[in-house]
């Protein structure tokens, strides 16, 4: 026998032969501190109104929301992703609303952080929950307009800073806007919040529930987010997108959507050197969720392969509908 490693001498097979041998090389491990839970906030009190195209998931009012954030925590979850889903009468076209500081959001940060001091608050900065056309920014003749945009969009994380938000996220695919605020963040003194950065967010079509969800489809119409959401065929552009945000001083980048962009995970992992987030979006949590629901997947083991494979490609954190769920399941308490 040759110490070649050819076969017999290696045989694969002895390292997964029994339940110890494979945890023993298991290369990943997900955990509950991996995993972010969004959720959708809705005025009122005591709401939790089923999400039609997302199953299992509520939209929840204010209060609700915080016995969610008591819950996420005791699992050992470390941040909540917080959504608004806005009442009709007070969208415009300019989406307005976002930068009022008594809105919805704010009441829910304040409330949550009150509540659960320890479990991390991150807001989406981009005005789609706003505005009457269902798009992340101003319209100036027939498409977005950047620069101001970018104006609105300090001002909106600026409220959510002060309101008491750990983490804004920037998930408007505007260009300049992380220079720009964190240049408000600075100047403001609110040296220590994070800007997570959807640096590299496709325009997607994957996003379905979450419109339906925070009721912002209805618009948007055929052109959709191509003009600035990132082009699907494209990774070197995610290269660029995230290099352009660290400069700017993010300090996380998100990825998204997450599945069908492992490639490009796993590539800004490698190139940038910063803590990369990735979200399974609404698309692939109403897949996974409805295969099961028929009886074709195996839902927690899809789930928990799903986020493993973020994992491994080289993600700090997932956003993930599913995320209490998985904790729940993690723990032995599912
Ligand atoms: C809004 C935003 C979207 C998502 C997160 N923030 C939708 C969009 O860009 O149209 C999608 C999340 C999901 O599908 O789960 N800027």
């Amino acid at each position: 026998m040759t110490s070649s490693g050819a076969f017999p001498a290696t045989r694969m097979r002895r390292l997964r032969a029994a339940s110890w041998r494979r945890r023993l090389v298991r290369e990943t491990v997900l955990s509950p501190d991996d995993l972010i839970q969004p959720l959708f906030i809705i005025e009122g009190t005591g709401v939790r109104q089923p999400v039609a195209s997302l199953p299992g998931v509520a939209r929840l009012s204010i209060d609700t929301a915080v016995e969610t954030a008591r819950e996420a925590a005791a699992l050992g979850i470390p941040a909540l992703a917080l959504f608004p889903v806005i009442d009709p009468s007070l969208k415009n076209d300019q989406g307005s609303e976002a930068t009022n500081p008594k809105n919805l959001l704010c009441r829910a940060i304040a409330a949550i952080k009150k509540a659960v001091p320890d479990i991390g608050i991150i807001c989406d900065v981009a005005l789609d929950p706003y505005t009457t056309h269902g798009h992340d920014g101003l319209f100036d003749g027939d498409d977005v307009a950047n620069d101001a945009t970018v104006a609105v969009l300090v001002k909106q994380a600026l409220v959510l800073a002060e309101a008491g938000c750990d983490v804004v996220a920037p998930s408007d695919m505007m260009d300049g806007r992380i220079g720009a605020i964190r240049t408000a963040l600075e100047s403001h003194g609110f040296t220590n919040t994070m800007i997570l950065s959807y640096a590299v967010k496709y325009a997607s079509a994957f996003y379905g529930p979450f419109r339906d969800a925070v009721g912002s489809k209805g618009a948007l119409g055929a052109k959709g987010k191509h003009t600035y959401q990132m082009d699907a065929a494209n990774a070197d552009e995610a290269l660029r997108e995230a290099a352009l945000d660290v400069a700017e001083g993010a300090d996380l980048i998100m990825v998204k959507p997450g599945m069908p962009y492992l490639d490009v995970v796993a590539a800004v992992k490698a190139h940038i050197n910063v803590p990369v987030v990735v979200y399974q979006v609404s698309g692939e949590y109403a897949m996974l969720s409805l295969a099961a629901a028929n009886g074709l997947l195996d839902r927690t083991a899809a789930f928990h392969e799903a986020l493993l494979a973020f994992k491994r490609a080289g993600a700090s954190a997932i956003f993930t509908y599913a995320a209490m769920e998985v904790a729940r399941t993690l723990a032995g308490k599912a």
